[in-house]
């Protein structure tokens, strides 16, 4: 949740810079946006901020080689330009993403400041101004005000008079570019991937001063110098551009035809690591939010049947309910495309305090998550800009499949069933079968409600199904087991309501023939044609792994349905990627 993004290097044209790395970071906020020169004529700085995307933004700034800049998800006080970021005061500008949860408690104390927004962050800039009046040096003055912040936060500061940028976190991800002849630091690497793929990453509680092609890294609390290993990213930068395609969200879902036989390169032994920490366990949960819970819902199905194994699922917010069950036999598996989440990260850091062990999936390889689990395994997904989450649920729930297989040392069976379903989903992307979606869609988008429904791991493909047209389309959809029907949503149907069948087993083709004698239009989703389908759309019959192929056709319907109503499916309102707020 927000972007911010700061350059030190000898091209005059650090502004610009900034601002074109945030465009690439939009998908992490874009209700407002801002940049910060500090002009070369006279090292003033220059602040540029409106309301609105930053992707059709167009801007001369002054010439400068240090500028800093933010793309917002309002989180304290609304859309205003007031509130956008970078924040002035006195001889700091700041941008942040995080929250500060005890910032009220300080801004009572700092009397002598006028406060022009509702922000949090104004506060950090005024506690920062502060210090440096009290005598600190710049670095004193940002470590003594990030010790008193409670919550979490990455900013980044420019003072008045010095050159070079400061960098610290706790909490939210960045991330040091290191360039030829400048440096950046990001909440993520595509700001800076065309200019270098060698990074260095910001662990929490850590800082970094940059001026020019210099970084120098320090503990927050105590200020001890902190070394760094350059890291070469394998990332390209055509992963991360949009290229031919119209839309980031389009791209990612045709990525699957590679992305599921990715997984497979996982290796046994990590595999196997994993499998030792469950195995120990008395007592198991998977932990996520969102699409990701969805992907480990299935997953339950997915061990319930291959391993005979039970694992609780619980969506990481309501899991303070059952918190006083975890302890050192507990294994948690944390499934998070950013690796960044809030509430999950929250329920990892209190049940690691607890002795509980950590198995972390995720699509970043440098997240906090990532980096807190004992037994790190990736998705290998790729980067995912797209808000709605696609090619990563896909993939997360494959590493799943494959970990279930691996649980009674059958990996290779699970390799070669995902082998099959990779290659099936491969033949079945192509553009006929988007076209045919997409009529599908046109036949549907002026129905103000759809509902979904799926069996056993189709289940949860209905509650994912429901996510993705919800939050690109805003259509009213909703997802429920099939055999729930007749306990109440079946009073919801009326002529004409869109009803997406997920499977072609007969108890849920009854189901749907329940759905159609209301008077639903049923659109199956399965590896077989029913004769109660008004519409098909085919999948293959994946042995098993039947949610990964079930739900890219949805992510089609979602995507067209969003076109044809006029939306932008990449950036859906009110939403951003990665919730690294509570
Ligand atoms: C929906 C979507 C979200 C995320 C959720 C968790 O398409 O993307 O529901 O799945 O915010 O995010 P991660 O996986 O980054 O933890």
């Amino acid at each position: 949740m927000c972007g911010i993004f700061a350059i030190s290097g000898d091209s005059p044209k650090a502004g610009a810079s900034v601002l074109k790395g945030l465009k690439k970071l939009e998908y992490r906020g874009y209700d407002s946006w801002g940049v910060c020169v500090r002009e070369s004529k006279d090292g003033t700085v220059f602040i540029d901020k409106e309301i609105g995307k930053i992707s059709t933004v167009r801007r001369n700034f002054p010439d400068g080689c240090e500028a800093i800049g933010h793309s917002r998800w309002a989180t304290h006080g609304g859309v205003t330009k007031a509130n956008a970021h970078p924040h002035q005061v006195g001889k700091v500008t700041l941008v942040h993403n995080g929250i500060f949860e005890n910032y009220i408690t300080h801004k009572k104390t700092l009397k002598t400041y006028k406060f022009l927004s509702e922000t949090d962050t104004e506060v950090i800039a005024a506690m920062i101004d502060n210090f440096l009046h009290q005598g600190s040096t710049p670095d004193q003055a940002i470590r003594k005000a990030a010790t008193q912040i409670e919550g979490r936060f990455a900013i980044l500061v420019m003072v008045e008079g010095i050159s070079g940028i400061y960098a610290a976190r706790r909490g939210s991800p960045l991330i040091v570019g290191r360039g030829s002849n400048q440096t950046f630091v990001a909440s993520d690497i595509p700001a800076f991937l065309e200019q270098t793929n060698v990074v260095n990453y910001l662990d929490d509680n850590e800082m970094v001063y940059v001026c020019g092609k210099n970084a120098q890294f320090s503990d927050l609390r105590t200020g001890d110098p902190v070394q760094k290993r350059n890291i070469e990213v394998p990332w390209k930068i055509e992963e991360a551009e949009k290229g031919e395609w119209s839309h980031f969200m389009i791209k990612e879902i045709f990525e699957q035809k590679e992305t599921i036989a990715r997984v497979l390169k996982q290796e046994d032994e990590k595999l196997l690591q994993a499998m030792k920490l469950l195995q120990e366990s008395n007592g198991a949960y998977f932990i996520a939010c969102g699409t990701a819970h969805k992907a480990a819902m299935a997953a339950e199905y997915f061990f319930a049947d291959i391993s005979g194994r039970k694992i609780n699922v619980v969506p990481a917010s309501e899991m303070p309910s059952f918190e006083r069950f975890v302890n050192p036999k507990t294994a948690i598996i944390a499934v998070s495309q950013s690796g960044e989440t809030a509430d999950v990260l929250e329920i990892l850091e209190r049940s690691k305090k607890k002795g509980a062990k950590i198995i972390g999936l995720t699509n970043v390889l440098s997240s906090s998550i990532a980096r807190m689990a004992h037994v790190h395994l990736s998705i290998n997904a790729g980067p995912e800009k797209a808000v709605a989450s696609t090619k990563a649920a896909t993939a997360q729930m494959a590493l799943l499949f494959l970990l279930a297989f691996t649980d009674v040392n059958k990996i290779n069976i699970g390799r070669q069933i995902l082998w099959a379903t990779a290659s099936s989903i491969n033949d079945m992307l192509n553009p006929r079968y988007e076209s045919w979606i997409r009529s599908v869609a046109e036949r549907i988008v002026d129905h103000p409600n759809l509902f979904i429904i799926g069996r056993k791991s189709l289940y949860p493909m209905a509650l994912e199904s429901a996510i993705k047209i919800q939050e690109v389309s805003y259509i009213h959809a909703q997802g429920f087991a099939a055999g729930e029907l007749k306990h109440g949503p079946i009073a919801l149907i009326e002529k004409g309501t869109p009803c997406i069948v997920l499977g072609d087993d007969q108890e849920t083709v009854s189901n749907a023939t329940e759905l159609k004698s209301r008077g639903a239009k049923i659109i199956g989703v399965s590896a077989t044609k029913q004769d109660v389908f008004d519409e098909w759309l085919r999948v293959p019959d994946c042995n098993g792994a039947q949610a990964i192929a079930s739900i890219i056709p949805v992510q089609i319907l979602a995507y067209h349905l969003a076109l044809l109503k006029g939306l932008d499916p990449d950036m859906p309102r009110n939403l951003a990627k990665s919730v690294t707020v509570k």
